[in-house]
């Protein structure tokens, strides 16, 4: 792919895309009813209008079980409508439209319900994490493939497959939560098995005219968790499966470390205003510098990493992580990577992408205080421009 002009058509694969810029998958937790909501469809009409080339859904769990939080779509015959319009709007846009879709595994810890990981373990909130058998592993394969064809049929142009932020598949990649000593667990081809059936079954049920993309930990940033010398083994293999037509990457998770993934401010004093109970807020109080470690923003954060993967690899590769200015994007391109994929300055401006083009902006006005992140459970958005109270909902 020629060049770093961030504006020109580009191929995704089997589908032609109007620029180099992707929406990054931010939970909209705008699903009270686990269907597309008309709020759901604003939000994406919006990001679509505003210039992107590809708006993405995020995130839709390929069934009830893997759902990670509530005001979720999860795949069954009752959401396969709004899948459906959300799609058209946003064509009507003339943008594409990409569906992120996973299994939450222990991520979607909440109390009473039986979550799923690799091995048994217990989560550092206490919960109980089960060892998926090997039948359910079959499920989760069977699940998203009927997830795949339900976004197919629905007239999705390209599927994300989450293997990353320490969910379910991610957790399978990880010398930490794997410990099993079946097919399944130890040497990298064992630990990288799952995610390869999952690619060859969300490939054959998607077909050639969509495209699929998965979104992988450059590392997940705890300890004794996947380091970037496994993870680009593990690249190398989705790469030879030959079922991608790109690979996005991320790093850090949902169960730890979550600020890896994002830099910047740490909303600690509106974290703990969410907490639900005196005893969460004072146990945040005491050890939420421990819980949720800062990290200084930087453009570009995970570049100099995401570099590696580049050198290693010969398939196209998103970049994501840091981008607010376009001469990023452009640095982003001029390192070899086809696309680039923003999160948090579109949630505030999802016009950016219009306004880089006719060069009434080069930046934007996100100023990383990571607010957005509180915000998933009463409608992403940008909390400065919207101050809504926020609540934490399970
Ligand atoms: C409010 C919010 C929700 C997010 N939800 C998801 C998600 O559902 N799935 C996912 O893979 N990443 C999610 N992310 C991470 C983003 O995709 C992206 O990795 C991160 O924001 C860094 O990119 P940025 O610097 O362009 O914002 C979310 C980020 C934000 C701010």
């Amino acid at each position: 792919m020629a060049g770093s002009d961030l504006f020109a058509p580009a191929r995704l694969g089997p589908v032609e895309l109007r620029n180099r810029i992707v929406k990054a998958a931010t939970f909209e937790g705008m699903s009270p009813k686990n269907v597309v909501s008309s709020s759901l469809i604003d939000f994406h009409r919006r990001m679509a209008a505003g210039g992107v080339a590809m708006t993405t859904v995020s995130y839709i769990a390929v069934s009830q079980a893997g759902m990670g939080a509530p005001a979720e779509i999860y795949i069954h015959d009752g959401a396969a409508d709004g899948l459906a319009r959300i799609a058209e709007v946003v064509h009507g846009e003339g943008a594409k439209i990409a569906a992120q879709i996973g299994h939450a595994g222990a991520v979607g810890e909440v109390p009473g319900k039986r979550v799923l990981g690799p091995s048994a373990r217990r989560t550092r909130m206490g919960a109980k994490v089960a060892e998926i058998s090997r039948a359910e592993i079959d499920q989760v394969v069977a699940d998203f493939a009927a997830a795949g064809t339900m976004l197919r049929q629905a007239g999705f142009d390209s599927v994300e497959l989450h293997f990353g932020h320490h969910y379910l598949l991610s957790s399978f990649l990880s010398p930490r939560w794997n410990r099993r000593t079946d097919e399944y667990g130890g040497s990298l081809d064992n630990r990288a098995r799952l995610l390869l059936r999952v690619l060859d079954a969300t490939r054959e049920a998607v077909g050639p005219g969509l495209a699929l993309t998965a979104k992988m930990n450059i590392r997940d940033a705890v300890r004794g968790g996947l380091e970037i010398d496994e993870s680009i083994e593990f690249a190398k293999r989705f790469e030879a499966s030959g079922r991608l037509d790109a690979i996005e990457l991320t790093g850090g998770g949902s169960q730890q470390n979550q600020m890896y993934m994002f830099r910047g401010d740490v909303p600690r004093a509106e974290f703990e205003q969410i907490l639900p109970s005196k005893a969460m807020k004072l146990g945040f109080r005491l050890f939420g510098r421990w819980l949720l470690p800062g990290y200084p923003y930087e453009e570009a954060y995970f570049l100099p990493m995401a570099a590696r993967f580049r050198a290693a690899l010969s398939m196209p590769l998103i970049y994501l992580g840091g981008v607010s200015r376009a001469d990023t994007a452009r640095q982003a391109l001029d390192a070899g990577f086809d696309f680039v994929a923003m999160g948090r300055a579109l949630v505030r401006e999802p016009d950016l992408v219009n306004r880089m083009r006719d060069g009434s902006a080069t930046e934007a006005t996100c100023i990383h205080c990571n607010k957005c992140m509180l915000s998933i459970y009463t409608g992403t958005r940008c909390t400065i421009d919207h101050p809504e109270p926020l609540k934490l909902v399970r």
